[in-house]
């Protein structure tokens, strides 16, 4: 993560900026007379969902928690990170070579999952841009990803869906022109070497699901058979240095905003089951990867983000069984360190007609919220389970049997009034005196006592050290051969004042559709015209479009303070008619800080970084762009960008609705006609300009 990103996720934008202006709520969000302009009526809209915000008035401008920072304190970006940093106490400290090499590897490896990832979307996506032979069976997966699973085009963009083709060699051939080594396309997991020495594609003929990490980086696949008879049904990367299933949960990434905002996480048990389940709204779910839960994957969520637990597995046997180690799990994982205290509550989903949440949800998908609201308490679901079996006229000491099992369990939460009721339910269940468990219970603490299961582990241990050899490690911190500072990914030290702990992360979603646009930008600055010509022929002679929602595109466009700098570097260069604008960019980024051009090269980060290092600019522009037109065509990329650019305003006009629709109730409420009227006035072009984007994206892939 670049310091940046550190930064904004330690730093709540509302807790940071009310130290500075009155902030107001009004409804989702905050509002405050902008301190960048004077003015009467209240303009400057704080988001806390977004962590965003925005002037209406005069200033027109906005963005993230370090842009405001540099405005309110005249700091340039490297200085706001500086002293950002300390302030929210991201440690800047040196890093080893070793440690830089490793990162770089590391790196490295991220770049080619990540190239790979956007190849296999390309070729699903227009399947006109697959290999030649296989032009016919990427529709034929489109048409099955669209008709039989169901999956809109922006789920597709989303999750970077994809197609892998069944030749031999087609991805590790790309690769290798790139410049990968052998080596290294086995090391990320996405070639076999058999004994023959021969290196082979892993992926064939599969429907491709980049699993990414909570930070939103690929670092791994699973692959879906597209033939009944192709096992396994889902073939996944192998453990690699950067691939570890049990730290990752799938769909985190895109799920962590939603899952903070209803403090509960749904954890199903397919890909496809939180693919569907985000797709249709609900955006809390996410997938464990094929194995038993483990407590690693559910510290990633709670008790950070979320303070309910809800299980929805197969209520098969296996499934039943699976549920129950998973609870056990959970209550060891929640307990040790957060018991009672924090009090997560854990919970299971019963899904009727033994369907998976896919199915389910796409057939009803309003009936969703009803079962998640019905969740089973996991008490209730482990005293039916461990009584299942028991007979109608069970000796006592079956009883005390079952009720040992259980007691544990049942008495974990710190909570009395939990323990009250857990108790009652499993009295009731066994025909037992409540006063008889509590014996049993009793008995059965001091046995634990005595022999304890297993030794205390140290509260602050969350990673265990039985990684393989090979796994990178996040290095210690520094500032870089820029002066840059580098954030501290280590144990983190006693902060010196207490911080805001929003551990709140921007949608990558958002982020990854700037980066996209920018990187297409930087090697094709021409393109931009393009992008504002298709603006302009979306209004038409309509004036208020063409002045408002349509307007060409613009630092607004671009939510984030590093790829608003890049964005006016580009429209200078552009601006300032340079001859050689790549040429002009570069430099120009170059002298923004390595921040952000760590940013952009997270898709092709060691083509750029190549580059730099051997000084020969230019170069990486080419091999980028021979790359795109080898993957797609000139028309295609341009396609694609203006797409790209396309999702990037519909974003900003819907944020823009939102946020007018909130200012109009406000100014209602205040009576304040003339205001009303004029953020009234304002409000039809949008709308229209989102039904106009709506439709020109819609209807494209199909
Ligand atoms: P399921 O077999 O329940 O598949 O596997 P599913 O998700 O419902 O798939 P569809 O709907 O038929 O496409 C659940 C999860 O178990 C792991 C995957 O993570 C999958 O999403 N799995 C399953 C594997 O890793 N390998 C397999 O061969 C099968
Ligand atoms: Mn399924």
């Amino acid at each position: 993560m670049s310091v940046a990103d550190e930064i904004k996720a330690r730093l709540d934008i509302v807790n940071y900026v009310t130290q500075y202006v009155p902030l107001k709520k009004a409804g989702r969000t905050y509002k405050a007379p902008c301190p960048f302009h004077s003015e009467k009526t209240p303009s400057f809209v704080v988001d806390p969902v977004r962590q965003s915000w925005r002037c209406y008035g005069a200033c027109a401008t906005g963005g993230d928690v370090i842009n405001f920072a540099m405005k309110r304190h005249g700091w340039s970006f490297t200085e706001a990170l500086q002293e950002l940093a300390q302030q929210t106490g991201v440690q800047l400290k040196k890093r080893t070579p070793e440690q830089r090499d490793q990162e770089e590897r590391a790196e490295k490896l991220r770049g080619l999952l990540r190239t790979s990832a956007e190849t296999f979307n390309q070729w699903l996506t227009f399947p006109d841009s697959a290999p030649a032979a296989h032009r016919q069976s990427a529709r034929e997966t489109l048409d099955y990803a669209i008709r039989k699973r169901a999956l809109t085009d922006e789920t597709i963009g989303k999750f970077l869906i994809g197609y892998a083709p069944p030749d031999w060699t087609t991805l590790t051939d790309l690769l290798k022109q790139i410049g990968y080594s052998e080596d290294e396309i086995i090391e990320s997991g996405m070639a076999i070497r058999n004994e023959h020495g021969r290196v082979y594609d892993r992926f064939r003929n599969r429907l491709i699901i980049p699993i990414r990490d909570d930070r939103g980086r690929v670092v791994g696949f699973g692959a879906r058979a597209l033939k009944a008879e192709d096992n396994p049904k889902y073939l996944n990367t192998p453990e690699t240095p950067l691939f570890n299933k049990s730290r990752l949960l799938f769909g985190l990434d895109t799920a962590k905003a939603a899952i903070r905002e209803s403090e509960t996480v749904v954890i199903v048990e397919g890909y496809l089951d939180a693919i569907t389940a985000q797709q249709a709204g609900f955006g809390n779910v996410v997938a464990q990867m094929g194995t038993a839960l483990t407590d690693q994957q559910l510290k990633l969520v709670a008790p950070k983000y979320a303070k309910r637990v809800l299980l929805a597995l197969d209520s098969d046997a296996a499934g039943q069984n699976a549920t129950m180690r998973s609870l056990e799990v959970a209550r060891r994982a929640l307990s040790e360190d957060y018991a009672g205290r924090l009090q997560i509550e854990i919970g299971v989903l019963n899904i009727p007609g033994a369907k998976d949440p896919d199915d389910f949800i796409r057939e009803s998908p309003n009936e969703w919220s009803n079962i998640v609201a019905s969740y089973r308490p996991v008490a209730d679901f482990v005293i039916d389970f461990e009584t299942r079996d028991l007979p109608h006229n069970a000796s006592i000491m079956e009883k005390e049997s079952v009720a040992r099992r259980l007691l544990p369990l049942l008495m974990a939460s710190e909570r009395d009034l939990y323990k009250q009721d857990n108790l009652q339910k499993l009295a009731a269940r066994l025909k037992i005196a409540e006063k008889t468990l509590l014996a049993w219970a009793a008995a059965e603490a001091r046995e634990n006592a005595k022999q304890p299961r297993s030794a205390p582990r140290p509260r602050t241990q969350d990673i265990p050290d039985d990684l393989p050899p090979t796994q990178y490690t996040e290095p210690p911190p520094e500032f870089d051969e820029f002066g840059d500072p580098v954030p501290y990914d280590g144990p983190e030290p006693e902060p010196s004042q207490p911080r805001s702990v929003a551990g709140f992360v921007a949608p990558s979603g958002d982020m990854l559709l700037e980066v996209h646009c920018l990187q297409y930008l930087i090697d094709q600055p021409m393109w931009l015209y393009h992008i504002n010509r298709r603006l302009r022929l979306l209004a038409g002679d309509e004036r208020p479009l063409m002045e408002g929602p349509f307007a060409d595109l613009h630092e607004l466009d671009f939510s984030d303070t590093a790829h608003q700098i890049v964005w006016k570097v580009l429209s200078d260069a552009i601006n300032q008619d340079a001859l050689a604008h790549t040429d002009a960019i570069n430099q120009g980024i170059a002298t923004q800080g390595v921040e952000i051009v760590d940013r952009l090269r997270m898709a092709r980060q060691d083509i750029l970084r190549d580059s730099i290092r051997s000084r020969f600019e230019g170069d990486a522009a080419v091999a980028w762009t021979m790359l795109q037109q080898r993957i797609m065509g000139p028309e295609i990329a341009q396609d694609d960008l203006i797409r790209t650019t396309l999702r990037l305003r519909l974003r900003r006009i819907q944020r823009e609705s939102e946020d007018l629709q909130l200012m109009l109730a406000e100014a209602e409420a205040a009576e304040n006609q003339q205001q009303a009227k004029s953020i009234f006035k304002l409000t039809p072009p949008l709308l229209r300009a989102k039904r106009l984007l709506d439709a020109e994206l819609g209807g494209r892939l199909r």
